[in-house]
């Protein structure tokens, strides 16, 4: 026998009750986000790896190292390569570039698109951190009303009560515009050089490239100085200042709790003003149940006219880690067809075909089993009614009473639709 062959790292299976847990959480997104106003959309698995480059940005870890990028294999002959094609890391930049591709401007906006779609980095595998993985998002594109950062925080938190998400905690910052940023990164690159020595050596190499990530360090040294560090939230504009409050209000007066972290920073570059993060202690190292931001400048850097955007996204797989009111419970069956002769086995397959037509969930025998065998099955199976087809006419039990009546086979689906027997 050769090698089994097994999944890669960092991918894993859906079975059974994962599967119907997704479901639930899946219902209750449509529900929760269609009723606000979002609509469904599904960009393709892979994109211009450019799309990346310039939209989440070349300094983050994502576009540096956790990319899966090759080439789409259309090269002409004697031509340069083919495109470079990345399957999708994150689904911001897709839903923008769909928004530009299909002159979406032109609709009454903010246009608020939701998506359930699968990611790829190629990270270190952990608990709850996965080279496949699944996201729930929410973008709403062309406001920068502060109503629609804080209705997308309230739904997304919305999502997470609803499917009993435990331990979980919000934190808010703002990022203030480009140029508020430009300054401000000069000063704290400024800080981080004048205290190098106690900072760690990965903190240091990213003060040119990345300084805010200096705050996302959990190395003791960097942390204990970074305490003293300016935060951005102190030198935001006046105007970035007022929208930051008014998020802040608007979540008050639904008596939505929050924090307001001034080091909150997130792993992509496209972000401005609000940015937020659900977190749960139920969580290990991996906390980050959900989060996201506003990212005004983000179209244009895709090469689309300004165009201000907010939204998150929130992984199925921590979400699913933290939830308690996921219920696993598998699709009632209202009838087991069993039979007792191998003879029947056509009628019996003739009837459950019929159930099923006329909308019913109903299950044959497949498994060769004696008819105590297929009883034990049935009731195995959670079957409502069992009907039973023998040589001398067919039976229908009622699994909840066990009362059992012999009936004509043409009138089982009228028996077993009534609540009366
Ligand atoms: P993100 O923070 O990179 O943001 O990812 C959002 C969520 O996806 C995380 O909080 C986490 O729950 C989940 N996640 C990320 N990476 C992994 C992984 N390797 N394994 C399992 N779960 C993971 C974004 O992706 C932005 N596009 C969010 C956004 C939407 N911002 C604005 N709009």
């Amino acid at each position: 026998m050769s090698d089994r062959i097994q999944a890669p790292r960092g991918t894993y299976d859906v079975l059974g009750e994962q599967a119907l847990a997704r479901e639930t959480l899946e219902g209750h997104a449509r529900r929760i986000l269609e009723r606000a106003g979002y609509e469904r959309i599904e960009t393709p698995a892979f994109e211009a790896t450019e799309l990346f480059a310039r939209g989440v940005g070349e300094s983050t870890d994502v576009v540096q190292k956790e990319m899966y990028t090759l080439d789409a294999g259309d090269a002409q002959p004697g031509g340069a390569g083919g495109q470079s094609i990345t399957l999708r890391p994150e689904g911001t930049a897709p839903v923008c570039r769909a928004y530009l591709e299909h002159g979406m401007h032109k609709l009454p906006q903010p246009v608020k698109l939701w998506y359930l779609s699968s990611f790829f980095r190629r990270e270190r595998p952990q608990k709850g951190r996965f080279r496949q993985f699944w996201q729930v998002g929410a973008e709403a594109i062309g406001s920068d009303d502060p109503a629609v950062d804080a209705e997308a925080i309230l739904l997304l938190a919305e999502l997470l009560e609803a499917l009993g998400c435990r331990g979980v905690r919000l934190r808010i910052g703002s990022l203030g515009t480009p140029e508020t940023r430009r300054a401000y990164r000069s000063e704290l690159q400024a800080y981080l050089r004048a205290h190098e020595a106690e900072l760690a050596d990965e903190v240091v190499a990213r003060i040119d490239l990345n300084p805010l990530r200096a705050f996302d360090s959990d190395d003791a040294g960097t942390q204990r100085a970074m305490a003293g560090a300016p935060r951005l939230l102190e030198r935001l504009s006046d105007a970035d200042r007022e929208h930051f409050a008014a998020v802040c209000a608007m979540l008050d007066a639904v008596g939505q709790g929050y924090d307001v972290d001034g080091t909150l920073v997130r792993g992509l570059d496209y972000y401005t003003r609000t940015v937020f993060e659900f977190t749960s202690d139920a969580l290990g190292a991996q906390s980050g149940v959900g989060g996201g931001g506003r990212y005004d400048g983000l179209i244009e850097q895709i090469g689309g006219p300004h165009t201000p955007g907010i939204g998150w996204a929130s992984g199925v797989e921590r979400i699913l880690m933290t939830a308690s009111a996921v219920p696993a419970a598998p699709p009632p069956l209202d009838l087991f067809v069993a039979y007792a002769k191998p003879e029947l086995r056509a009628a019996a397959f003739r009837l459950a075909a019929d159930v099923r037509r006329a909308g019913r969930a109903a299950r044959l025998e497949l498994g060769g089993r004696s008819l105590k065998g297929q009883l034990k099955q049935a009731d195995r199976a959670g079957a409502r009614y069992v009907a039973i087809l023998g040589v001398e006419g067919t039976s229908l039990k009622d699994m909840e009473t066990g009362a059992q009546q012999t009936v004509e086979p043409g009138t089982v689906m009228h028996h077993i639709t009534q609540v009366d027997l």
